[in-house]
């Protein structure tokens, strides 16, 4: 049986992932989110073959991210699979946290480096576990600002979601980099463009009237968007080369600011700074 912790499975392609886990798993999910209503309304629509448990977490917050992590401790030991899925497109105006940190970066990466960092000694106790943080090919559309990461100063809505892609890929490397000679694989993915309630978001205003076309045409279904999520959560340990990025079920290439370990070692350094947590 296996422990899976999942964040982002109220709504979008993570309603498809999980419940295509809870077909193909024995398994017990501690369910991260911040709307329990919401998750028992999906579970009672449909229900779910495993053990589940909701455990209360906004992920822009450090307090409750760490109440969190004390949750998922109190129910278990060892952790085999832990899925950062949740995300956010933001507002055009900026947003702050409650951390009065920047809300995509809060929620896209720092959330994801806070929880797999504390969850780190389960992920540790289990024989063979992976962490799976899902990306976007929007990474390539990323303009890093080294002396502003919140982008305080000039901000965009759309950039700041493109360095957090950016950002999911650096951390998922770095990360995998620490752990070589661990049984802890991490690796991420694309979905693709998917119809979910962030794309209708994030499309542009003026165009919204083309979005039933987009939708039927360009974008993919929320269960092809969980399709490669899914691949790698069943992927066997020995098969996954860690700190890869996916699409389509293969590895990819990534960009070459991606690629680039300077920019992984600042981001790294910026993400213990704005959390106040170093990695053991
Ligand atoms: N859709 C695309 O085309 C696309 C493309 C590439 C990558 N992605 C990535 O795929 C992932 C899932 O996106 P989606 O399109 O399925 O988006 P979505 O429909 O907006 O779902 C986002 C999920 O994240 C959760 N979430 C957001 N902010 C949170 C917070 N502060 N605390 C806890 N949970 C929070 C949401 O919870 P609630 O249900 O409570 O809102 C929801 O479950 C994201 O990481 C996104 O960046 C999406």
């Amino acid at each position: 049986m296996e422990n899976i912790v999942i964040t982002g499975v109220t709504s979008g392609f993570g309603v498809n992932w999980l419940y295509q886990l809870d077909s193909a798993k024995n398994a017990v999910f501690y369910v991260l989110g911040r709307d329990e209503e919401k998750f028992n309304r999906m579970i009672k629509n449909r229900e779910l073959a495993n053990k589940s448990y909701f455990i209360q977490c906004d992920l822009d917050s450090i307090q409750s991210i760490n109440n969190a992590v004390e949750s998922v401790k109190s129910l278990t030991d060892s952790i085999d699979l832990l899925i950062n899925n949740a995300g956010v497109w933001s507002t055009e105006s900026i947003c702050m946290s409650p951390d009065n940190i920047e809300m995509t970066l809060a929620v896209n990466q720092l959330a994801p480096f806070l929880l797999s960092g504390q969850l780190l000694p389960l992920l540790k106790n289990s024989k063979r576990s992976h962490i799976i943080n899902t990306a976007s090919f929007r990474h390539r559309d990323a303009k890093v600002n080294y002396e502003d990461i919140e982008l305080k100063n000039n901000f965009d809505a759309e950039t700041a979601y493109c360095n957090s892609k950016l950002y999911s890929i650096l951390f998922t490397k770095k990360l995998a980099n620490m752990l070589e000679g661990t049984q802890v694989k991490v690796s991420c993915f694309d979905p693709g463009i998917v119809d979910t309630p962030m794309l209708q978001q994030a499309f542009p205003q003026s165009l919204k009237f083309i979005y039933p076309f987009f939708k039927r045409f360009i974008a993919r279904t929320p269960a092809q968007g969980a399709a490669t999520g899914v691949f790698l959560s069943l992927m066997l340990s020995a098969d996954i080369s860690s700190g890869s990025y996916f699409k389509n079920n293969k590895a990819k290439q990534v960009s070459k600011q991606a690629n680039d370990n300077s920019i992984a070692d600042w981001l790294w350094a910026e993400s213990e700074r704005l959390t106040g947590f170093k990695y053991a």
